[in-house]
């Protein structure tokens, strides 16, 4: 750790993790629900909707907090001071924690928008802006005040702020149903296929830079192809939600056509990434953040690319559409690309923030082989629970419910592969809380 400021992010580290391990806990209560009959009274009490909310909005608050973090973490190192206002900061973490917490005890109660991942009702929606605005100004007022720019933190903070004006896209409510998705779609979408993948972008330049030694033109000439590629794509794939909407029909083509070039970066980042790995020139001391960094790469695109390309020509969503084939990608994309790319910020940052120059990988390399091979497996599962799904109600043309009963062998499996993720879990938040430096010389 090179500034003081830098210990700010710990915090949103140590929250973030938290939060992950309760937000796979309501994943496991969802998939306890399609598996087994769950008696009416506790339904009543807590329904299936209510327990989604809180897994999809943990999994947002959580991944935010993680990229907020990064960004404190960062943005000393790349401007060469502190932090504008480390008070600022901490306000900013002590704002959203509360938001999240006081929004997922609504949600228990029906306090609720009711627009998938963006709950939160509307005077929550304003302190949420608050918060987002407060860190804009402390990050933005840190590289201003250095005035030393650079691609990774000029694209950081582009692609942050991409990412607040598109929140308040998901604000109003139109009483047009068809506008009302349509801007939902903008926040969702155009966060993760844009926004998000720019702060991607630019956080695994930075390590990469950290990692290789690789002289920093070399790295910005790749960020800037990728990054232009990213918006391209991002902004003009929208399109593949708005086929059954009551959008327009030209959207059919439109989207098909520009959202299955969406994979294209993505591929280009993993072979980029590997490339660089190769040219490096300096000794890599914790070779564990490479595992963490080419692995999350890698599933990166198999998640967003390859299970994105396969249900994105209309040919092919007007069967799948809104069933477990959806999940399936929602799951392994947001796990390959935002929860391994956190997972590699924390444990490139965190042991750095305790002063410690080398660790003992053991518990952290268990941890990611046994989240990443149960969150692939419980894709294929969640895949094939969608297949029989879109097969049973779109081909043959039977009810919801009686596809159901055929899921709910595989929706077992799910929760069973589950567990075994949480365990993993368990073990990466432990050995991140706890790490401390390796007793004897770990290669
Ligand atoms: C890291 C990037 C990505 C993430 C995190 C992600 C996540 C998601 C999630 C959570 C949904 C479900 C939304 C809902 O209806 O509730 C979704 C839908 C969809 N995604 Fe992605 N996605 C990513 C990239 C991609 C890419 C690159 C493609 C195409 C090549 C793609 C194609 C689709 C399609 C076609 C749907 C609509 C499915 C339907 O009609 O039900 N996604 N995505
Ligand atoms: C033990 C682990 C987990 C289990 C058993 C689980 C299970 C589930 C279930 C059953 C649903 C509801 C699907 C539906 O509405 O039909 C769901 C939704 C979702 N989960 Fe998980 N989950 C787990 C972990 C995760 C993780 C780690 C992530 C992200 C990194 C994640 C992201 C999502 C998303 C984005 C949705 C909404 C999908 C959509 O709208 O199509 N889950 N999860
Ligand atoms: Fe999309």
């Amino acid at each position: 750790m090179l500034y003081q400021s830098q210990k700010i992010a710990h915090w949103y580290f140590r929250i973030a993790l938290l939060l992950f391990g309760l937000q796979v806990i309501m994943g496991l209560w969802l998939a306890f629900n399609y598996t087994f009959t769950v008696p009416q009274s506790i339904v009543d009490k807590f329904p299936f909707a209510t327990a989604r909310a809180m897994h999809t909005n943990l999994l947002v608050l959580w991944m935010l907090l993680g990229f907020m973090g990064g960004a404190y973490y960062i943005v000393p190192e790349e401007t060469g001071t502190e932090i504008f206002s480390p008070k600022l900061a901490w306000i900013q973490l002590i704002v959203l924690v509360v938001t999240g917490v006081v929004a997922l005890i609504g949600f228990i109660f029906g306090w609720t928008q009711g627009r998938p991942l963006l709950e939160i009702p509307r005077p929550l929606d304003i302190v949420v802006v608050i918060g987002a605005l407060i860190f804009l100004f402390n990050v933005g007022m840190t590289m201003f005040k250095a005035k030393r720019w650079t691609a990774i933190q000029g694209n950081l903070l582009g692609g942050l702020t991409f990412l607040a004006i598109l929140y308040l896209f998901g604000i109003p409510f139109y009483q047009n149903e068809v506008i009302d998705w349509y801007y939902w779609w903008w926040v969702i979408h155009l966060w993760v296929e844009g926004a998000w993948e720019l702060v991607t972008a630019s956080i695994i330049a930075f390590i990469l830079l950290r990692l290789t030694g690789v002289e920093r033109h070399v790295l910005e000439k790749w960020l800037y192809v990728e990054l232009g590629l990213f918006l391209f794509t991002g902004i003009t794939g929208t399109g593949h939600h708005y086929y059954w909407i009551g959008a327009p029909k030209y959207w059919l083509w439109f989207g098909g056509v520009f959202s299955a070039l969406e994979p294209l970066p993505i591929l280009l980042m993993v072979i980029d990434t590997l490339d660089h790995v190769k040219k490096r020139k300096t000794k890599i001391i914790n070779p564990f953040t490479w595992t963490l960094l080419i692995g999350g790469a890698v599933f990166h695109f198999i998640g967003a690319g390859v299970w994105g390309f396969a249900h994105t020509f209309p040919q092919v969503n007007y069967y799948t559409h809104g069933s477990q084939v959806t999940v399936s990608h929602g799951h392994l994309a947001f796990f390959g690309a935002y929860a391994l790319l956190n997972i590699t910020v924390f444990y490139f940052a965190i042991p750095k923030l305790k002063g410690i120059d080398r660790y003992n990988p053991t518990l952290g390399t268990i941890g990611f082989w046994t989240t990443t091979s149960a969150m692939f497996l419980m894709g294929l599962t969640f895949g094939i629970s969608g297949v029989v799904q879109s097969y049973i109600e779109r081909v043959v043309g039977l009810g919801y419910m009686t596809a159901q009963d055929y899921l709910r062998t595989w929706m077992g499996v799910t929760f069973f592969l589950g567990l075994i993720f949480f365990a993993g879990v368990l073990i990466i938040i432990y050995d991140l809380f706890f790490i401390r430096p390796a007793e004897e010389e770990v290669l």
